[in-house]
Formats: structure tokens, C-alpha cells, sequence
């Protein structure tokens, strides 16, 4: 990758503020949980494995700027859920802070404060690094189904950006790409926010893959004309019996690949999937303000008091997914289980 998403040491984290991409490469540096809660919240980072990676970070420092124990246990309960509460359907902000949080309760009475510190940093580096580790496998799994020429069309932004390194929905086609495969991405904008646009464009680029940006309605005129080989999209949060939340607009993709019976993709590590859900109707769908859709760079594209509706995020059943693809290679779902 020729970009880090996000850069750590002891006293703060540094980011891409995404919002600017790719006009400005403008980077922020986080040195409090507020800070981290607020960088997730106004989509300075997004991407559910990247902003589940700011979030352990943000919890660390939490407690690394404390000078004592005393109610630490009530402070770092309350730091935990404010910053969960910050974006609600990707899951991996609950997997990141369960995991530290974790580490923060076996070992708050038997360590000194700075011993705690310490372990709770080296446990957030830890879910940085199983991330990077997480998404190259995916990129390799991935792989073996891009056939060599293939034209791929993904949704929103599941690349580098959105991860620590390398993506899950991007990572096997910088594998392919690496390995001399020749492929070509087709790109949807994705609105509001114009992820593909902006970032997934932005991040292809910069890795050498050729795409063509497209506006997302014209996914289904491409696809019906022959020339999509294959979707593949990132996930948000995956239940217990496989399907799928992710960016508005995959749900419709997937009709799409199954009227016209292309293989549909998702990748995502086993971070993104919540056992405890039986299904894609208990995932809560994260609905943001009006004006993400009323205006388009400051400039208001409709009428002032315009009704709107903004999900941002929708639910594609398991049985219109050709394969979810992990770390662990195909994940298998009891479709039924829901
Ligand atoms: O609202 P965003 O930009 O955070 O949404 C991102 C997505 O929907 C991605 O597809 C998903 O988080 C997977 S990122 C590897």
C-alpha cells in the first residue's frame, strides 16, 4: 500500500480526515477517547475493521490519560459505551472494544496503573495487526475466484481506507493485481458520501488498478449488457446465518447478480460477524441527517424543507450471496438459523 489509514504510537493516532479525500490529504492527530468518538462519528475514518481499530485506540488513551485508579472502572465502562454508540451497525467497534475491554478488566486489580496502560496499549496494537493480518488472507482467499481479465464492480469503500491495510472487498484485487492478473473495477459513486468516488478511485490509483467510476444507478445497465464478471463487496456487520449489512445499495446489487446470475462477493473479516444476531432483520441500520443528502459540497441540490430518508446502510440476504469470504477462507452459514 503506498498510504497508511492510520499511524499510532503511545500519546496519540493519526488519521487521513477521509472527509477531504481526495481533494486534500489533510492528516489529524487524536490524543483523547472524545477525540476518537468524534473522528468516527463525523466520518474522519470509516470503513467498520478501520474504525473498530480507532476505536481500541481511543479507549487506550482514555485511560493513559488518567493519573489514578480511583473510579476507573465506572470512567472506562462509560468511555466503552459512548464510543460504541458512536456509529451503530458495524459491528467491529463492539469486537474491538470487547477484546480490550477485556484485557482492561482481568488485569485492572493485579497491575499498577502504567502496567495497565502498557497492556491495554500493546492489546490495541494487537487488533491493528490482526487486521492487517486478517485482510491480506481475505485478499488471498479472495483471489482464486478473479479470473484473469475479470471487470469487477464494488460498492462504497471496503479498501485500505476502510482497514488497516490492504481492504476486504479491494484486498483480492490487489492480490490479483500483484500477480500480473489484469482487471478492471468498475466503481460506484456511492451516495452521499461518495466513498467510491472519492476514496475507493482515490486508493485504486494509487495501487495502479484501472477503474471507471459509474453513478450507482448505473450498475444494472452494465451488468445486463455482459460486462460485470463479478460483485464484491465489504460488510458492516454479518449474522448468524449470513446475511449481510453493508453500504446502502448492496442489497439491490444483489438482486441484480441473481437475475443475471453473476457471482456476488462479500468479504469481510470474522471481526465484522455478530453470532449473537440470528439474523440481518435484528441488525440495527444506522439512519444520518437529511442534509448528507439535501446538499453536495455546502451548495443545496433540493428544497430547503425537503423530506428525506437516510439509512446508510441495508441488508442482503445470505441466499443471494454466492460466498462470504474471511480470514478462514468460506464462511458457512445456516441460512435457516434465522
Ligand atoms: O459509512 P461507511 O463509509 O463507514 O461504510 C463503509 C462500508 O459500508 C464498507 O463496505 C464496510 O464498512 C466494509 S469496510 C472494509
Amino acid at each position: 500500500m503506498n498510504f497508511k489509514s492510520i499511524k499510532f504510537n503511545r500519546s496519540n493516532i493519526e488519521i487521513i480526515d477521509q472527509r477531504l479525500l481526495p481533494k486534500k490529504i489533510k492528516k489529524r492527530k487524536i490524543k483523547n477517547s472524545d477525540g476518537a468518538y468524534a473522528a468516527i462519528k463525523k466520518m474522519m475514518v470509516r470503513g467498520a475493521p478501520l474504525i473498530g481499530i480507532t476505536a481500541a485506540f481511543g479507549f487506550y488513551l482514555a485511560l493513559k490519560n488518567r493519573d489514578s485508579k480511583f473510579s476507573l472502572m465506572d470512567y472506562m465502562q462509560k468511555v466503552k459505551n459512548k464510543i460504541i454508540s458512536a456509529r451503530p451497525t458495524a459491528y467491529n467497534i463492539e469486537s474491538a472494544m470487547n477484546s480490550i475491554y477485556k484485557v482492561f478488566l482481568l488485569n485492572k486489580e493485579d497491575l499498577s496503573l502504567n502496567e495497565l496502560k502498557d497492556k491495554v496499549y500493546k492489546e490495541a496494537v494487537n487488533i491493528y495487526q490482526e487486521d492487517v493480518k486478517k485482510c491480506k488472507n481475505i485478499g488471498i482467499y479472495m483471489n482464486k475466484y478473479i479470473g484473469d481479465g475479470y471487470n469487477i464492480l464494488t460498492h462504497c469503500n471496503a479498501g485500505a481506507l476502510a482497514t488497516s491495510q490492504y481492504g476486504t472487498a479491494l484486498s483480492g484485487i490487489y492480490i490479483a493485481g500483484e500477480r500480473n492478473k489484469k482487471i478492471h473495477v468498475w466503481v460506484d459513486e456511492t451516495r452521499p458520501w461518495l466513498q467510491g468516488a472519492r476514496l475507493t478511485a482515490w486508493e485504486l490509483k494509487k495501487n495502479s488498478i484501472s477503474s471507471t467510476l459509474i453513478v450507482d444507478s448505473a450498475a444494472g445497465s452494465l451488468i445486463k449488457k455482459g460486462i460485470i464478471d463479478m460483485i464484491i463487496v465489504g460488510a458492516d456487520r454479518i449474522a448468524a446465518n449470513g446475511d449481510v449489512a453493508n453500504k446502502i445499495g448492496t442489497y439491490q446489487l444483489s438482486v441484480l447478480a441473481k437475475e443475471h446470475d453473476i457471482p456476488f462477493f462479500v468479504a469481510a473479516p470474522t471481526t465484522t460477524i455478530d453470532y449473537s444476531l440470528k439474523s440481518g432483520s435484528d441488525i440495527e441500520i444506522e439512519e444520518r441527517g437529511d442534509n448528507e443528502i439535501k446538499y453536495i459540497n455546502g451548495d443545496i441540490i433540493t428544497l430547503e424543507d425537503q423530506n428525506c430518508y437516510n439509512p446508510v446502510f441495508d441488508v442482503t440476504p445470505y441466499k443471494n450471496i454466492t460466498e462470504i469470504i474471511s480470514e478462514r477462507g468460506k464462511e458457512k452459514f445456516n441460512e435457516k438459523a434465522g
